[in-house]
């Protein structure tokens, strides 16, 4: 029992009496029950020793009291610590550290899952529709040759094509392949007919980043060559195509030139925007260019030693950039290369 005239020293002194055998009472708990009874004698709120000495500081001098009030405190959190330690450790299955049960009702994080980029979902799905049409997938080099990317696709000597302003040149004959149609001289040296190839790749082109243009862009080639293949097939072919692609549309063939193809088209889909009236989208045409095609020319058979007399072929070209580009209504080509995922997520499948 803590006397009325206590002093100070003596009230300290007591306290860190209380204190060491209130902690060694905790350690010597060998189950709940015992831990609980110590609890009640050292920390209880009404009996417990530590209840006597909050009383016995309103009987401390005044100017005493901040410090022994101060000590009071610290008795108390080292007790309640030690105490709290052991019911931990006898605990039924005590874990160590943080011991606080799961909070079974807290909303779970939301997932962040990765998803492919939009020019991929295009690739993929067309390459999906020329698989079931017989083509395979070919892939070749992103560094050229001169005669790949150009000789033996029949551009003429000095094509404003070559010039240093349009093609990255990374070597004297070497350079980045500006389409990917030198993967056309390169399957039909490869493999001999028939031949139907779907070719997916990267090409560059010494562009400007704006809006509409990329320095670095993906292509699809396409190429059939066959006994007896005539615009027939490609027409049909690509039709077919576009159907399974943009949905039942109008399409429409425009002549073109191609050093490689002769004749050459363009392929339009009716706008899915305005469908055909006119809009922002289609520049007010009612139509929107697809690919660039036409038959391959005799010289481009020659070239991959191809005999142009027995064999013919029809031969595609397209951007799956501006396909997406249109599909997914984005406003800026540079978007689909900053990689960021509050856009991407929109389009994730
Ligand atoms: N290589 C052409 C380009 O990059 C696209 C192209 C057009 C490819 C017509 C073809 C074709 O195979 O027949 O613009």
């Amino acid at each position: 029992m803590l006397t009325a005239t206590m002093s100070v020293d003596d009230y300290k002194r007591l306290l860190a009496e209380l204190t060491t055998s209130g902690q060694r009472a905790f350690e010597a708990a060998r189950d709940l029950e015992e831990l609980e009874h110590a609890r009640i004698e050292y920390l209880g709120d009404q009996r417990g020793k530590l209840r006597e000495f909050q009383i016995a500081l309103g009987t401390l001098p005044k100017e005493a009291r901040p410090d022994a009030g101060r000590q009071f405190n610290t008795a108390k959190s080292t007790l309640t610590e030690a105490h709290d330690r052991r019911r931990q450790d006898l605990a039924p299955n005590a874990t160590r550290g943080d011991a606080r049960p799961a909070d079974l009702s807290m909303p779970p994080r939301r997932q962040w899952r990765g998803s492919k980029h939009p020019v991929t979902l295009v690739i993929e799905e067309i390459e999906g529709i020329f698989r079931e049409l017989g083509f395979t997938v070919a892939t070749g080099p992103e560094a050229e040759t001169e005669w790949y990317n150009f000789g033996s696709l029949n551009f003429p000597p000095n094509h404003p094509a070559m010039d240093l302003h349009d093609t990255l040149y990374i070597g004297d004959d070497v350079l980045l392949r500006t389409h990917t149609s030198p993967v056309q001289t390169r399957t039909l040296q490869k493999y001999a007919p028939p031949i139907r190839v779907l070719i997916p790749g990267r090409v560059y082109r010494r562009d400007f980043f704006d809006p509409s243009h990329a320095p670095a862009f993906e292509q699809i080639e396409g190429l059939c060559v066959d006994e007896g293949i005539s615009f027939v097939d490609l027409k049909a072919t690509l039709t077919r195509f576009a159907n399974r692609f943009f949905g039942r549309r109008p399409t429409r063939f425009r002549p073109s030139y191609f050093p490689f193809t002769e004749p050459s088209a363009e392929m339009d889909v009716q706008c899915g925007v305005c469908g055909g009236s006119g809009c922002g989208v289609c520049k007010q045409t009612g139509w929107v260019e697809i690919l660039g095609s036409g038959m391959v020319h005799p010289a481009v058979l020659e070239a991959a030693g191809v005999d142009s007399e027995r064999y013919t072929g029809w031969a595609f070209g397209m951007g799956p950039g501006r396909i997406a580009i249109s599909r997914y209504g984005i406003p800026d080509i540079r978007i689909l290369y900053d990689s960021d995922v509050r856009f991407l997520e929109q389009v994730a499948e």
